[in-house]
């Protein structure tokens, strides 16, 4: 295998995925390509991010689907028949079951915007994580890329880095630091390093 193949699962903005296609055209990303963009949400500006770098898209919608395992399969289909080897969860919020999880271990990577094993977990996601951080007064953050299995973000730490928290920030403010200073950088570092490792 010379790259690995690997999908990233959206459902909003998409600036991470955008952090992964501008790494991979730096060469900071040299052993993943990303084939595969798939979101749940059809509105989701990552899907133009998709196909403006020429990436193959598709939305797959729980709403339409029904239940949980059907949403899954769908995932499942196109992961398989596109070739997937790796899967990054990058602002996909959809939650995963045990037997897609456990389908792809240490196969899946999430990023979570703080230091994971502060303001994690069931209900923290988006900008409740860091109205959270602020409302504990915590003045250091940051942003944890880790391995996905059925606990949420309570997979294996791959990368973490600490952002400054500052006088006056919002939810806002910080989160357009945490992801500046940490999420846009160690997310493209981590696939990298995992899939340099898949295709050895
Ligand atoms: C990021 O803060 C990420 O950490 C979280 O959801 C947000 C997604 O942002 N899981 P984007 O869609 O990548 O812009």
């Amino acid at each position: 295998m010379l790259r690995a193949k690997t999908a990233v699962l959206v459902s909003g903005g998409g600036t991470n995925l955008q952090a992964l296609l501008d790494a991979q055209n730096s060469g900071i990303i040299k052993s993943a390509e990303i084939t595969l963009v798939i979101s749940n949400n059809a509105g989701a500006y990552a899907l133009t991010r998709a196909e403006k770098a020429g990436v193959k898209s598709m939305c797959i919608s729980k709403k339409e689907l029904k239940t949980q395992e059907a949403f899954e399969d769908a995932i499942i289909n196109a992961l398989e028949e596109n070739g997937i080897d790796l899967i990054v969860l990058a602002g996909f919020m959809s939650i995963l079951s045990e037997r897609f999880t456990s389908r792809y271990d240490h196969r899946i990577l999430n990023i979570h915007p703080s230091l994971i094993p502060s303001f994690c977990g069931q209900g923290y996601y988006g900008l409740k994580v860091h109205e959270a951080a602020l409302k504990k007064g915590v003045k250091v953050t940051g942003a944890t890329v880790h391995f996905v299995n059925e606990i949420p973000d309570g997979g294996e730490i791959i990368a973490q880095k600490a952002v400054y928290v500052e006088d006056g920030d919002t939810p806002e403010t910080l989160q357009k630091r945490v992801m500046e200073q940490a999420e846009w950088i160690i997310l493209p570092q981590s696939v990298e390093k995992i899939a340099e490792q898949i295709i050895k």
